[in-house]
């Protein structure tokens, strides 16, 4: 049947099952229709097994529809406004980058640190995803955070009004607002731009909807590691006990460690690998 004869068909008494004969074969990535489903049915992937006979009526399909249409060119997240991130349903739009699923990693870790830190501060903060799992989780005295966007801090305000999250938000570039205001963190967290502007491995739905801004940085990716590293003593308490975390691309280990490595830093790097076992993000401690 041709598509545009099978869209217009949207019929009533639709089951679950009716509308994954119909449609699945459409979709070029399968996991994307379990998104539909579970954005307008709140059904994951396996609690479709048990409603396959349950009813999707008209308005559903017509939703349904409407939203296959619109991840032909946006993300999901984009249309519908929303992205989870460490079981947290933030607003987003495309004034912020969406919170990926390995950055969940970072947040983890910290929350499996018995240790406490008085200031905690999350810079290239974006959607304030990652500050929010973190602060509503676990004591700190005092919160900043930090982003160059003003767009990406007023969709970061969104999402502190909604979690309650008591954060200062600072604009300005990378760590230059802590430097002016002599902040010093004890945990650091930093998910900063990091790739290529011309890697080709870039997915076009990414490169033409996500903020540039989020994506790219100078230096093949690493001008924030390089900036981190030369400035960590004016950013971090390091009389105390610390820890920064910082996310970096898959590829991107060894010239960290080399970065480091010349910075002459006294302090230890460790790096961790994430879900797919690529080298993800890293920990330096004192
Ligand atoms: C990869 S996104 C991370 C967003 C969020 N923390 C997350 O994990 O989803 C990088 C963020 O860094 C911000 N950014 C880019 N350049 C910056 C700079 N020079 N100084 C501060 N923030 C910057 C972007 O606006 C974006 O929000």
């Amino acid at each position: 049947m041709n598509r545009k004869k099978k869209w217009k068909n949207i019929s009533n008494n639709n089951t679950l099952l009716s509308l994954k004969n119909k449609y699945l074969d459409e979709f070029e990535n399968k996991n994307d229709f379990y998104e539909l489903i579970f954005y307008i049915k709140g059904w994951t992937k396996s609690d479709c097994i048990i409603h396959e006979i349950d009813t999707f009526g008209l308005e559903e399909e017509e939703k349904f529809v409407a939203l296959f249409e619109g991840l032909k060119t946006k993300p999901l997240q984009y249309l519908v406004n929303e992205a989870f991130f460490f079981g947290n349903k933030l607003f987003v739009d495309e004034r912020v980058l969406i919170p990926r699923r390995e950055t969940e990693l970072l947040v983890e870790n910290v929350l499996n640190d018995k240790n406490e830190y008085a200031t905690y501060v999350d810079v290239c903060t974006g959607s304030g995803c990652i500050a929010i799992a973190i602060a509503n989780s676990k004591k700190f005295e005092k919160i900043y955070v930090a982003d160059i966007s003003s767009e990406a801090l007023e969709v970061a305000k969104i999402n502190f009004a909604t979690f309650d999250t008591k954060a200062e938000v600072l604009q300005g570039d990378f760590l230059e607002p802590l430097i002016k205001q002599n902040i010093k963190a004890n945990l650091l967290t930093i998910n900063p731009p990091y790739i290529d502007e011309s890697d080709p491995n870039v997915e076009e739905k990414v490169r033409n909807n996500e903020p540039h801004i989020a994506l790219f940085a100078e230096d093949s990716g690493l001008a924030f590691y390089k900036k981190l590293f030369d400035n960590l003593e004016s950013v971090v308490d390091t009389s105390q006990k610390f820890k920064v975390l910082c996310e970096f691309g898959f590829k991107q280990k060894n010239e960290i460690k080399k970065i480091f490595l010349d910075s002459g830093l006294p302090y230890k790097l460790n790096f961790q690998r994430d879900y797919s076992t690529h080298w993800r993000y890293f920990i330096l401690t004192n």
